[in-house]
């Protein structure tokens, strides 16, 4: 379903009944990639994925995409849709980082997290320079060389050699991703904002879900996050790259509903 926003649309879906879930995918990826969530949850939850702006079906703004930007768009999606009560917010890797947008600046939109394979500190000044980097790579050969490098890094072993149907899907799914999207989320992850001093203001209860095999954000992350956040708890999932949800749907399908059951 599409909804109108800044002359062009964000492409959303809906599925299921119970409490509200928000989720926020990863860059450069689609709402797709939640559909083992969707198809699992539904039956305790109004499940919501949408694609964010430049991303899966959704209009190919110019950006930047600031992480502020994103987390307008959802909140402005979440009113549109008429969801008047706080919601389970559950992002992967940039959808973290837009999730901690949207509690610095909405928090009482946000019932509870789930941050999935994320982190909450900016772009190192060598990492920025990667970006740059990328960025130019974009503009000279469209999303081919991104999805080549990125792929690897973004499964465990196991996942490389045992599923290779999900390694293509996502590998096509970011060869889809369009210049004007690759360009402004690059962009907006390169000049995000510290949020490891929310970390200690978050009040809401907290989910972390991070891979043990996760080569693009490290656990240690994770744990950190862990330490800082009162109400928060770390579920690490072995033989889980950076999309745990992916590699391992059964297990975090079961973290989820366990964590939910306790939101109601
Ligand atoms: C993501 O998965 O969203 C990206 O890898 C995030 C990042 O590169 O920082």
């Amino acid at each position: 379903m599409k909804f109108n926003i800044d002359n062009g649309f964000l492409e959303y879906e809906i599925v299921g009944s119970g409490i509200p879930v928000l989720f926020i995918h990863g860059y450069p990826l689609s709402r797709k990639i939640w559909s083992p969530q969707l198809n699992n949850l539904s039956n305790m939850a109004t499940t919501i994925s949408v694609d964010l702006r430049g991303h899966g079906d959704s209009f190919p703004f110019d950006g930047p995409y600031t992480m502020d930007l994103l987390a307008d768009d959802c909140i402005k999606l979440l009113d549109y849709l008429q969801v008047f009560s706080p919601v389970v917010v559950c992002g992967l890797s940039m959808g973290g980082y837009v999730i901690m947008a949207m509690y610095n600046k909405y928090p009482e939109y946000v019932k509870a997290m789930i941050l999935t394979s994320t982190r909450p500190g900016p772009d190192s000044p060598e990492v920025k320079i990667t970006r740059d980097i990328s960025i130019s790579s974009v503009h000279q050969h469209g999303s081919n060389l991104i999805a080549d490098n990125m792929l690897p890094n973004l499964f465990s072993s196991v996942t490389l050699t045992e599923k290779l149907q999900l390694v293509n899907q996502i590998h096509s799914m970011m060869l889809n991703t369009s210049v004007q999207g690759l360009v402004g989320a690059l962009q907006g992850i390169r000049d995000r904002p510290d949020s490891v001093p929310l970390l200690s203001q978050i009040r809401c209860p907290v989910l972390i879900i991070h891979g043990t095999d996760d080569k693009i954000v490290p656990i240690n992350e994770a744990e950190m996050m862990e330490q800082q956040i009162s109400n928060s708890h770390l579920v690490k999932i072995k033989n889980a790259g950076h999309l745990p949800n992916l590699e391992q749907p059964d297990i975090y399908n079961q973290t989820v509903r366990d964590f939910l059951r306790n939101q109601d």
